[in-house]
């Protein structure tokens, strides 16, 4: 694997409790890779919330070569804004931000204006945003750092999309939106995350399911350094 920059970026969604996060970084901390970040690869990795601060810790305390991002932001500035967390309150430990997960557009109905607030906000404060589209059409606010192709379909069901169409589409969706840095998301794993890192216009992955067990991320982290 020769590609000059590779993103990974694990996305835990609702999922951990504060041991498995524990034993998540512990195993981490094992892997030569954790230490030494092969300049190729950045590596990010988006826990609930709640596990930020933690995380953040354990990061520090193994002086791992490891990224935090958060899941979403809200789209107020700190305030009178119940159950909301600030782009601010984000960036206190965290350098990255995912938004428009088609799971937040799914069941928290979040749309193309609401998005867009939360881009400026996460903008305004610094952090460096993924945005989660569904092709070239959706559309996408101006800051956007990384853009991220997740077909629905490929969420969390086993059936990725093939490189090849992966690679057309992130292709379409560089041109349309100028982008620089596009990643593909969708039942990504150890067993195919090379057929689309090597793909010319795919820059990393965005794997869920198979971010949670360490093992698996580590093997995907394995795979790609130069
Ligand atoms: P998955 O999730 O890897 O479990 O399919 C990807 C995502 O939703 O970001």
């Amino acid at each position: 694997m020769t590609k000059d920059k590779i993103y990974i970026i694990g996305n835990w969604k609702s999922n951990k409790n504060r041991q498995e996060v524990k034993d998540w970084f512990a195993f981490i901390a094992t892997q030569d890779f954790s230490k030494a970040m092969p300049e190729n690869l950045t590596i990010v990795v988006c826990p609930p919330f709640t596990y930020l601060s933690l995380s953040r810790v354990l990061i520090a305390e193994g002086k791992l070569t490891l990224n935090l991002g958060g899941q979403d932001v809200s789209p107020f500035k700190e305030g009178a804004y119940t159950g909301e967390v600030s782009a601010s309150m984000i960036k206190e430990y965290a350098d990255f931000c995912i938004i428009g997960h088609s799971e937040r557009r799914k069941n928290f109905a979040e749309n193309d204006d609401l998005l867009a607030e939360k881009v400026k906000r996460a903008k305004e404060t610094g952090l460096k945003i993924i945005f989660c589209v569904q092709d070239e059409n959706t559309f996408v606010p101006p800051g956007v750092d990384i853009i991220a192709y997740e077909p629905i379909w490929a969420i969390g069901s086993g059936k990725p999309d093939t490189p090849e169409n992966a690679n057309k589409v992130i292709g379409a969706i560089k041109q349309r939106h100028q982008a620089k840095v596009v990643i593909y998301g969708g039942s990504v794993s150890p067993d195919n995350i090379l057929s689309f890192v090597s793909m010319e216009h795919i820059d990393g992955v965005l794997p869920g399911g198979a971010s949670l067990d360490p093992v698996k991320f580590a093997q995907m982290i394995s795979q790609c350094k130069k």
